[in-house]
């Protein structure tokens, strides 16, 4: 088998630090890669709860200054990762929330810590930091983007092949065009095949340009980021170079999400035992205050509450919702009016309605392993991981069809009925009169044909949601991009 390196530059990393999907895959792939040949070291910035959790660190690197202060590169494992670590306390010694200060704002000196996170991702990954090399380095999203500039502009001792990740093209980490200077870029970069996005200079852009090849997260997303609707603003760019887009279809980690050993559960069960799912269900109730009714059904939903994840579609269904017989437990946090209209909701329905406003891990797992149906309504969704932990819960998707959720969940059509490969319930995205038509439907299968709907359930059990075939993608595309001994 090849044997790879791999420099994974990702800002935040399950379980160390997570506020949605990129830490979980940035937290699971190298366990996955490791069995495909490609060992994985994995940038990421010192926060304090990474700095806590670092074991038996080893300097590798010192800067006297990087972007307004001293840094150090620290090596050392953590949850069976390897990991280097920029412990840089004028950027990233902070509490709270990796992107945004506790006016719920992004950090004013963003641009300088991701600029300093990517500077030092290119300067490992470049060969200048002694004891270290690498054959590739794999860029995630905007925070790490400009790294692929750095090595453009400021021509390493080794350039390796490099590999940028779209996670979510919304976020693209967009700053003054004056701000070159202090991150140490030269004014040529600011031009149309450089930096410059609308008078602006752009981080995700840099990393699209200056990549050898561009990923994302699903096939669908891939294909929808290269058209105007899909491509906010860098579809042009993303679909003049689309011999080097992929989509490879994230995985999940199905040790921490399994169903038959998850400590989050009041009773774990299998595909086999389904009926012990009702004592999670009864459970998931209790802890939302939701009348103990095992005929209700249950819609689940963990995630942002944004204009991204379509939570805007839900309220003004609920109260006909309500009265067909349905409960909704919902956590998760984002805008302040989502809040409130949900919060309104529970407060008018106390025993239908339940909602945890916040981030608690434990109760995303007793949501998936309790509820009837899982509601993701995404106007847009680069991949999705939390229709996938439905599926391995046997809770039914309910999801728009769109990006990732299109490609991990099979409708129920009378086709895929027929066919008995059906898994849930799709809708076109941004419709509340398609969802509506789909949660109505739902329902009446989950009252009127109780075997139908366990063969969902059984169904969506037995979807290979691991990241095996991911790995085996990933570990052919770095392959393809090694560069040659020659140009060591
Ligand atoms: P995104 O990354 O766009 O937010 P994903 O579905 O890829 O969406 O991943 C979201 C991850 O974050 C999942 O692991 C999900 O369980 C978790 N998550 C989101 N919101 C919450 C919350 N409020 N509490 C606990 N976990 C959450
Ligand atoms: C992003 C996307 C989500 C995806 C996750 C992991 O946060 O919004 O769809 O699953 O990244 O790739």
């Amino acid at each position: 088998m090849t044997s790879i390196r791999l420099l994974s530059v990702a800002s935040e990393i399950y379980p160390l630090v997570k506020t949605g999907g990129l830490a979980d895959v940035a937290g699971a792939l190298p366990g996955a890669l490791a069995g495909e040949g490609v060992a994985t070291t994995t940038l990421i910035p010192g926060y304090p709860a990474v700095m806590a959790a670092i074991e038996g660190g080893e300097r590798l690197h010192a800067y006297a200054e990087l972007m307004g202060g001293p840094a150090t590169l620290m090596r050392g494992r953590a949850h069976g990762l390897d990991l280097i670590l920029l412990d840089a306390p004028h950027l990233f010694d902070r509490p709270g929330n990796p992107y945004l200060g506790p006016d719920g704002l992004d950090w004013p000196d963003n641009a300088l810590r991701f600029g300093a996170f990517a500077r030092a991702a290119a300067d490992l990954a470049g060969g200048r930091v002694a004891g270290f090399e690498v054959d590739v380095i794999q860029l995630h999203d905007w925070q790490a983007g400009l790294a692929a500039a750095y090595l453009h502009y400021d021509p390493p001792v080794r350039r390796p092949g490099v590999v940028t990740t779209i996670h979510n093209l919304a976020f693209q980490g967009v700053f003054p065009a004056w701000m070159l200077g202090p991150l140490g870029l030269p004014a040529q970069a600011f031009a149309l095949d450089g930096l410059e996005y609308h008078g602006q200079i752009s981080f995700l852009k840099g990393g699209l340009i200056f990549a050898d090849r561009i990923t994302t997260v699903s096939p669908t997303y891939a294909t929808e980021i290269m058209g105007e609707a899909g491509g906010m603003g860098l579809h042009g760019l993303l679909g003049g170079r689309s011999d080097v887009v992929s989509g490879i279809l994230n995985g999940i980690d199905t040790a921490v999400w399994d169903p038959a050993t998850d400590p989050a559960l009041a009773a774990p069960f299998d595909a086999s035992n389904l009926g012990a799912r009702a004592a999670n269900k009864a459970a998931l109730q209790r802890s939302f205050g939701l009348e103990e009714d095992p005929a209700a059904f249950l819609i689940g939903s963990v995630g942002r509450l944004t204009e991204q994840k379509g939570m805007d579609l839900v309220p003004p269904l609920i109260p006909d919702l309500v009265a067909a017989g349905a409960q909704f437990a919902l956590l998760g946090s984002g805008d302040r009016e989502l809040e409130d209209a949900y919060r309104t909701l529970a407060t008018a329905y106390p025993a239908r309605v339940g909602v945890r406003i916040g981030y608690d891990e434990a109760l995303a797992h007793a949501i998936e392993g309790g509820a009837d149906a899982f509601l993701m309504p995404s106007r847009f969704e680069p991949c999705g991981l939390t229709q996938m932990y439905a599926l391995r819960y046997g809770a039914v998707p309910i999801v728009a069809r769109v990006g990732g959720l299109a490609d991990t969940v099979i409708d129920a059509s009378p086709y895929a009925l027929a066919q008995v490969v059906a898994t849930g319930f799709h809708f076109a995205a941004g419709s509340a009169a398609s969802l509506r038509a789909a949660l109505t439907r739902a329902m009446a299968m989950h009252r009127d044909e109780p075997g139908a709907w366990s063969r969902l359930q059984r169904n969506g059990m037995a979807t290979d949601c691991s990241w095996g075939s991911a790995a085996r993608q990933y570990a052919a595309l770095f392959a393809a991009i090694i560069p040659p001994p020659s140009s060591a």
